[in-house]
């Protein structure tokens, strides 16, 4: 079975094409052979070494998270997915290995893939849907009437905050590169702003809640744009952001790995088309290597780049 897989944290140049075994289907498993792959900015994270001190030592390691594909077995103890079923779901983080051909993970990581969406559609959302909902609803606690200020509000993580919020009558505005502005009217953010647009500076005491997707937002403006009680949410943590946070009880760190269970609420969102997932750019298992090297390096693509298998 072929894989994108790595024998050493580092760079771009780690990565390969390589043959690798998989393990034996537990009875709570299933085995899904993989056709569409989304690429995460976690997915070079973790090559990098961002996590290693969670993750066991052994290599090679597996890259790749998010994926989409037809399930191939079920273990014993399987109930509520079938054989030929079509899937998407996410690796968990510490076995992570979806840019393959086949995965084995626990039948809880998949959910049945929305007959609405294709294969590289349903395997954009899981990383950036459960990222969202994560930081705007479990930890900032927006709802109905909220204002919500959204920083990257046209990544994948801030384009799948904008739809979560608005399905559920909060009122977002937000910040962008000056080529996506357009992109996030039409996505229908109230305010946007560019990041260098001098009004972001007045925007102060006005917002219920604010996320930074990309972790460039100064925390200290962040929480000055706050109203009383509102809540600034972080998914980017570095020592200085956090240690600067820890000032303040309305600063928040959002993780992925919270919004798991979920992966059934996400599948009925995108078949409502409350959940539309762009895909940039569907590239061969076989260019895989550089199409993330790009990536990484800074190549920008609007929508999500996935891997087609
Ligand atoms: N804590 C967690 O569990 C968690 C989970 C998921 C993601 N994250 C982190 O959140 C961040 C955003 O993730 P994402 O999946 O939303 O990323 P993404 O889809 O690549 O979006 C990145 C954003 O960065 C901006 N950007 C500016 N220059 C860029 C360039 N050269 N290349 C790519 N983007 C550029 C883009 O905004 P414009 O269009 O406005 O220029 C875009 O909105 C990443 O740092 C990721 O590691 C954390």
């Amino acid at each position: 079975m072929k894989r994108v897989q790595y024998d050493r944290y580092g760079g771009p140049t780690r990565m390969y094409i390589g043959e690798s075994k998989l393990p034996q289907l537990g009875p709570k498993q299933v085995r899904v052979v993989v056709s569409a792959a989304a690429i995460n900015p976690f997915d070079w994270k973790l090559r990098q070494g961002a996590m290693k001190l969670f993750i066991n030592r052994k290599f090679p390691k597996g890259m790749g998270t998010d994926f989409a594909g037809v399930v191939a077995a079920v273990g014993s103890d399987v109930r509520d997915i079938n054989v030929d079923d079509e899937v998407f779901g996410t690796m968990d983080f510490k076995e992570s290995g979806a840019f393959a051909e086949e995965v084995v993970l626990d039948s809880h990581l998949v959910a049945k893939k929305p007959a609405s969406l294709s294969f590289p559609e349903a395997a954009c959302l899981p990383i950036p849907v459960m990222t969202a909902w994560a930081a705007i609803f479990d930890k900032a606690k927006t709802s109905q009437g909220s204002h919500l200020f959204i920083n990257g509000c046209t990544g994948a993580v801030g384009a799948s905050a904008v739809q979560l919020a608005l399905a559920r009558g909060v009122k977002v505005s937000g910040a962008c590169g000056t080529a996506s502005l357009e992109t996030a009217k039409a996505a229908g953010v109230d305010s946007v702003f560019s990041y260098t647009d001098r009004r972001l500076q007045a925007q102060k005491g006005k917002f219920d809640a604010v996320f930074d997707t990309l972790g460039t937002l100064d925390v200290g403006h962040g929480l000055s744009m706050l109203k009383k009680g509102g809540v600034f949410v972080d998914i980017n943590p570095t020592l200085r952001r956090v240690a600067r946070g820890m000032f303040s009880r309305r600063y928040k760190l959002a993780f992925a790995t919270m919004g798991i269970k979920r992966l059934s609420a996400i599948a009925d969102l995108a078949s409502e088309g409350v959940l539309r997932p762009t895909v940039g750019l569907v590239v061969p298992f076989a260019d895989a290597v550089s199409a993330i090297t790009a990536i990484e390096s800074g190549t920008r693509i609007p929508g999500k780049v996935v891997l087609s298998l």
